[in-house]
């Protein structure tokens, strides 16, 4: 299954959510950086060796092989980092999407391979994104926000504008789910922010917290000891079931056709 981590403003801990997913995720994980803007997952992780990681070898090769006509595998195109994930580098630089266009369609189908489970950090999702077509084809797309009121009345506006390309709520549409990243003490923002989302017409589910906890962030991307016990992790912890859940939504049909 393919899961979607973008934003609709700002720098909300897109990437941190993504990470966070991608390490708690049980079962064969890809951890993809498909932010248009310029990911910095190859600047965050290290090679098992201590090597930094190739900035070629990742989303500009998959779009390469794509164009070439194939339908790529996403393997070839992963590195192992320290910790054990598998990651895809993204690109360093906004220009460098721009030979990509044309082939978003294929690189989301390659997202989805049928060994693992992919997490891509999908970055800021603006209007028109080029790379929209790796959220419509994603089984979930996760949406993280603050819950103050700039970021919920963007995350509304931005819900509003996905409905279309995702077509929310039809049968056979992209689940989408939101994720509020506030205080672990934070007990009302979540529900606000659902009313808020069920007002604008469209309902959204808010799956869960993300903690407010910059400690423990640094302490899981640097893979220090004990980040395990982070409130960043445990807020992780319970949020990576009601992910799966809201994919297994788009999936099931899919899943009964593919044992028949
Ligand atoms: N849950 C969190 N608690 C505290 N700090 C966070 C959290 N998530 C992200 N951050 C910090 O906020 C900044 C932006 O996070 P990042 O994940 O890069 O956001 P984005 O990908 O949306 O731009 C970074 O300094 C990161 O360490
Ligand atoms: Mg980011």
């Amino acid at each position: 299954m393919l899961v979607a981590v973008a934003s609709a403003k700002g720098s909300p801990g897109t990437t941190a959510l993504a990470v966070l997913l991608a390490s708690l995720w049980p079962g064969d994980v890809a951890l993809a950086d498909v932010d248009p803007a310029g990911g910095d997952l190859a600047l965050r992780y290290r090679g098992p060796d201590g090597a930094p990681l190739e900035e070629d070898r990742g989303l500009l090769s998959l779009g390469a092989a794509v164009r070439r006509g194939a339908e790529a595998e996403l393997a070839p195109h992963l590195q192992p980092v320290a910790g054990g994930l598998d990651v895809l580098v993204g690109v360093s630089a906004p220009e460098q999407v721009a030979g990509l266009g044309p082939v978003w369609g294929s690189v989301a189908r390659a997202l989805r391979p049928h060994d693992r489970d992919v997490v891509a950090d999908c970055g800021r999702v603006l209007p028109g994104a080029a790379h929209l077509p790796v959220l419509a084809g994603a089984d979930a797309v996760v949406l993280v926000a603050r819950p103050d009121v700039a970021g919920a009345a963007h995350l509304r506006e931005r819900v509003a504008a996905l409905a279309e390309p995702l077509r929310l709520g039809e049968p056979g549409g992209t689940p989408l789910g939101v994720v509020v990243r506030t205080s672990e003490r934070d007990r009302r923002s979540a529900d606000d922010l659902a009313a808020l989302l069920a007002s604008g017409g469209t309902p959204v589910p808010v799956l869960g917290v993300v903690a407010e906890d910059a400690r423990g962030v640094a302490a899981l991307e640097g893979q220090r000891p004990g980040a395990g016990r982070s409130t960043f992790v445990r807020s992780g912890r319970s949020l990576v079931p009601s992910v799966r859940d809201l994919a297994e939504r788009r999936r099931a049909p899919e899943a009964v056709g593919r044992r028949a």
